[in-house]
């Protein structure tokens, strides 16, 4: 245990907790002083005044957690008190992945899906990475963020046609656009191979792109092309993207998709572990057997159950399975899914127990990739840090809380090198979250699914409180993230 000089005084006294660190090692007993945006003291402080005393008696003290991955991206500006996140004692988030970024793009015509679910033409209004920074910067959120360039917003700034292969003078463009970003403190470039707007970009596109990312410290962050019966090949085209670009990869979301694929994460976490004896590889993952995206017609085909997360066409639709909706409309899925577009669903395509071998590989990072503007969204988007802590560590017993808190916060910070970030020691940033081990838990339901976690005390980000007893304090403190070399 760090144990620095008490100070006489300091901004922030938290009293009589149990700090659970981010590193995976035991919890211990200590007071935690903060100065400013810094942790400056930890252990016995009871000689310290603090401006604010915050009372942590049993309770956990941690480090605030990193969602790695998000959409973000518009969230940050448009919601800026950002309490989705807030509220499970989240305090960075990354933004940027599957492809789709808000920046760079500058968008005059629409939005193919699913980008759309950041926004529709008008919110892709930045035309370079340093436009969306500054943005954030003038008006900053509550908590803090990182940022991936996406591969589908850079062929669709670049090309007049994303159903092909890009040509070379179109990959030129794309280089450079992602240089910019780079330039301007990206983590990394992002791939959402399965979609639309990406999934005629042919590996040798891919490769040419993370070899920028690459040369910049970058990493290469991917939603694999294939997680349903081609998972294994998909997973064999990300380490080779990883090798031949040099440079770490993250596979998003991991999963195995579809009835006939239940199981197969004992094959593909394998095939993990062997790639991470020649090459960096990382994945995350969230704690739920139902995916969710935009409604897509080669979704449907498995028969799992399909809810309808929004609606353009009707809207009134959003929050009842697709089934429901068929029938009464005398229908198909298929015609009824043709008649909602625009829209989203959540699929139930995954297997528990493949869920829960994959939260609990070692290197598993906790992301809860939530869609913050649906109209019933995915309950991750509430729920995910407090459901693994609740749900699946302390009812379950799938692992420690030290693991799971590691699995949302140290890990996570070197994985995408937020420095002095996801760790509770002297010097660090105090990005802080204080919650009750014994009540915390998700309150949001695929029925219900808006509603903030119980037993989340407090939420500090850079010194300063920003959701207090089940409220958004107002404060926004939230800083852009660049990558440090
Ligand atoms: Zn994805
Ligand atoms: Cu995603």
């Amino acid at each position: 245990m760090v144990e620095a000089a008490a100070p006489a005084r300091a901004d922030v006294v938290i009293r009589g907790g149990t700090v659970i660190d981010g590193s995976g090692a035991p919890r211990f007993r200590a007071d935690v002083a903060v100065n400013g945006d810094r942790i400056v003291a930890l252990g016995d402080l009871g000689r310290t005044a603090g401006t604010r005393e915050i009372d942590a008696t049993a309770r956990i003290v941690a480090p605030g957690f990193i969602d790695v991955h998000t959409h973000d991206d518009r969230a940050l500006l448009s919601r800026p008190d950002m309490a989705m996140k807030a509220s499970q004692g989240v305090t960075t988030v990354i933004v940027g992945n599957c492809g789709v970024s808000l920046a760079p793009l500058a968008a005059a015509r629409p939005i193919p899906p699913p980008m759309d679910l950041l926004g529709d033409a008008h919110w892709y209004r930045f035309p370079t990475v340093a436009a969306y920074v500054r943005a954030l910067e003038e008006a900053p959120p509550a908590v803090n963020a990182g940022f991936l360039v996406g591969h589908s917003t850079l062929r669709v700034g670049a090309m007049d046609d994303v159903g092909r292969a890009a040509r070379q003078p179109e990959i030129a463009v794309m280089q450079e656009r992602l240089r910019e970003g780079m330039a301007a403190g990206a983590i990394g470039f992002s791939t959402g191979l399965f979609y639309g707007p990406n999934r005629a970009a042919p590996t040798d596109e891919v490769v040419a792109l993370a070899e920028v990312a690459a040369a910049a410290g970058g990493l290469y962050v991917t939603h694999m092309r294939d997680e349903h019966d081609g998972v294994e090949q998909s997973l064999d085209e990300t380490f080779a993207i990883g090798r031949r670009a040099k440079l770490p990869v993250v596979i998003s979301h991991h999963k195995c998709a579809g009835a006939k694929n239940f199981g197969r994460t004992r094959q593909t976490l394998k095939r993990i572990d062997e790639a991470r004896r020649r090459q960096d590889v990382g994945l995350d993952v969230y704690p739920y057997a139902a995916g969710s995206t935009v409604l897509l017609a080669n979704l449907l085909d498995e028969g799992i159950k399909v809810l309808i997360t929004w609606s353009k066409t009707a809207p009134a639709e959003a929050g009842r399975y697709l089934a429901d909706i068929a029938r009464d409309w005398g229908i198909s899925e298929r015609a009824a899914a043709d008649r909602l577009q625009p829209a989203g669903a959540v699929y139930f395509m995954m297997d528990e127990d493949d869920v829960r071998r994959v939260l609990s590989y070692p290197d598993a990072m906790i992301g809860s990739d939530g869609l913050p503007h649906d109209e019933k969204p995915h309950p991750r988007l509430w729920g995910t840090f407090p459901r693994v802590l609740g749900h699946y560590a302390r009812t379950l017993g799938l692992f420690s809380l030290e693991e799971a808190v590691r699995k949302m916060t140290g890990l996570s910070a070197r994985r995408f090198g937020l420095l002095d970030r996801g760790a509770v020691t002297g010097g660090a940033f105090a990005d802080l979250v204080v919650f009750d081990p014994d009540r915390i838990a998700d309150t949001a339901t695929y029925d219900d699914p808006i509603r903030p976690a119980a037993g989340i005390d407090c939420v500090i980000a850079n010194g300063e409180p920003v959701w207090v007893d089940g409220h958004s304090t107002g404060t926004r403190p939230g800083r852009v993230l660049r990558r440090r070399g």
